[in-house]
């Protein structure tokens, strides 16, 4: 993918987006290109501009190499963020790729500025590139995009294309992620999940431990140890570090995700309905991982960690079971109520393990629970954490890098929900208020650190196709996390 200077574009496609409102006052070097069909269509109120309405032209006896054109909806001028050009981009990719066509130039539009423009444009064609049938073996029902260039006028070419290649390597992981949490949990479990970050991040510069289940035992993890105890998969801890060439600052960036690559709710065992998508509950850890990918290839001034612990929710002879008492990492010992809560569970270990690892801010991500769901909807992701600061620079980072987070309450009424009859802390508090209590538990972990808590339970996966979206995982908070390792001066 490069960027360009306005040219008419030798290309299998041209997308041009088009505003409710347009001025269309660029539209004319392109209404030339196009024979004098743009202006009739437009003329002709065919082409209305709703967000992501599109029309074909057929260029016959225009002035140049590219036969087709594609006429996407951009919605209202003034409306028109980053968030939609991602978003715009993408389905124009994935148009292109149900036309079978494999090369196109996007011409960027609209009242925003180019050089985030060009980026956010870039990822969404990334984003329109990914696979979603990786397992079919007859014909893939999909093309493949090869080449895409983005067509920006009037701006500097050198910073544009910085800003793509940032936009392509964000994509990038944004994809590794979505394509981690699609697979199925016969062929990912924690130790494949281990096997992948080797492959995927080999040769990338980062270091790569995995903690296995004798050293999770010899530390202490008794609150992973127990949730794992029902599989016969060995748990693990994937740890995954960066440390810049020049450390401008002592701060080290913790990342922490959930990577429960089934559950099934173990003893207090889920419906089987739906149960089959409990499959990307290591969204989390997988975002880890994208976003270390990410972090790898940009190289940010400070240093990050990222720890992922592997597990299944199972149910078996072994398994804990509800009333069981386990002693964490920290010391601290949890009465396990119901053992379907089991990711603030795994999760208090690792943020503990970060701690240990020298992480001086911290952020978890998790499919945590479904109270967030009801809460928040499938769009926004639940933010908790503190200090209020640490909180708010996530909560801009991700609006920036197009994760939606909403911030949610930490009050201390939430913490005595959690007061157990004979242990420190009890693993639920109840149905009313399920995604803060569940994140309250987590702060009892975070040593004081600044630390947030991403719950990404309902915008993990999307369970309906979208024009800028297929179905299945989203790759959310992956882009949120990898840019945040570049707002330390912040920190
Ligand atoms: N992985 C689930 C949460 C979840 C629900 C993720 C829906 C994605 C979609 C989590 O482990 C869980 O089971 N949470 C329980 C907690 C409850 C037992 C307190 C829940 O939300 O029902
Ligand atoms: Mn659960
Ligand atoms: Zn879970």
């Amino acid at each position: 993918m490069t960027s360009a200077a306005p040219r008419l574009a030798s290309t299998d496609l041209l997308v041009l987006p088009i505003f409710t409102d347009d001025p269309g006052d660029d539209l004319a070097p392109w209404n030339e290109a196009s024979g004098g069909q743009l202006a009739r269509v437009r003329a002709s109120n065919e082409v209305r501009g709703k967000r992501f309405e599109t029309h074909w032209l057929h260029i016959e006896d225009g002035g140049w190499t590219c036969r087709r054109v594609l006429l996407i909806g951009a919605g209202p001028w003034a409306e028109f963020t980053t968030g939609q050009a991602r978003r715009l981009a993408n389905a124009a990719g994935l148009v292109a790729r149900r036309q079978r066509i494999g090369r196109l130039g996007l011409v960027q539009r609209g009242p925003i500025e180019r050089v985030s423009c060009a980026r956010a444009l870039a990822e969404g064609l990334v984003l329109a590139s990914f696979q979603t049938d990786p397992y079919k073996t007859g014909e893939r029902d999909q093309g493949l995009l090869h080449e895409a260039t983005i067509i920006a006028e009037g701006a500097e070419e050198g910073a544009i294309t910085t800003a793509v290649e940032r936009g392509l390597v964000l994509g990038e992981a944004t994809n590794l992620a979505r394509a981690l949490s699609n697979e199925p949990s016969n062929l990912l479990t924690p130790r494949g999940f281990a096997e992948r970050a080797h492959e995927l991040l080999a040769g990338s510069g980062l270091a790569i431990d995995v903690l296995d289940e004798s050293q999770i035992h010899e530390l202490g993890m008794g609150l992973l140890a127990g949730v794992s105890r029902g599989s016969v998969e060995p748990p693990c801890v994937v740890v995954l570090r960066y440390t810049p060439a020049n450390v401008s600052s002592r701060a080290v960036l913790g990342l922490v995700g959930k990577g429960v690559t089934f559950d099934t709710g173990g003893i207090s065992i889920k419906p089987a309905d739906g149960m089959e998508r409990m499959k990307y509950d290591m969204t989390g850890g997988a975002s880890v991982l994208g976003a270390m990918q990410a972090v790898a290839r940009l190289r940010p001034w400070v240093s990050v960690v990222g720890v992922i612990p592997a597990t299944e929710n199972m149910l078996g002879g072994r398994a804990i079971k509800p009333g069981d008492v386990l002693r964490s990492a920290s010391g601290k010992t949890v009465e396990v109520l119901n053992t379907d809560a089991e990711g603030r569970l795994i999760l208090a270990d690792a943020l503990w393990y970060a701690r240990k690892l020298g992480a001086t801010h911290l952020v978890d991500v998790a499919t945590l629970t479904g109270a967030c769901v009801v809460a928040l909807g499938r769009t926004t992701s639940g933010l908790f954490g503190e200090p209020e600061s640490w909180v708010e620079l996530i909560r801009q980072t991700g609006e920036r890098a197009g994760d939606r987070l909403w911030p949610m309450p930490l009050f201390d009424d939430y913490t005595e929900l959690l007061e157990s009859e004979m242990a420190d802390l009890q693993n639920i508090g109840g149905r009313a208020g399920g995604a803060i209590t569940a994140a309250v538990f987590l702060k009892e972990f975070t040593g004081g650190l600044p630390w947030a808590h991403l719950d990404i339970a309902g915008t993990a996966w999307a369970d309906e196709a979208k024009p800028y979206q297929p179905k299945g995982a989203t790759g959310v908070s992956v882009r949120t996390l990898a840019e945040l390792a570049f707002t330390s001066d912040q920190w």
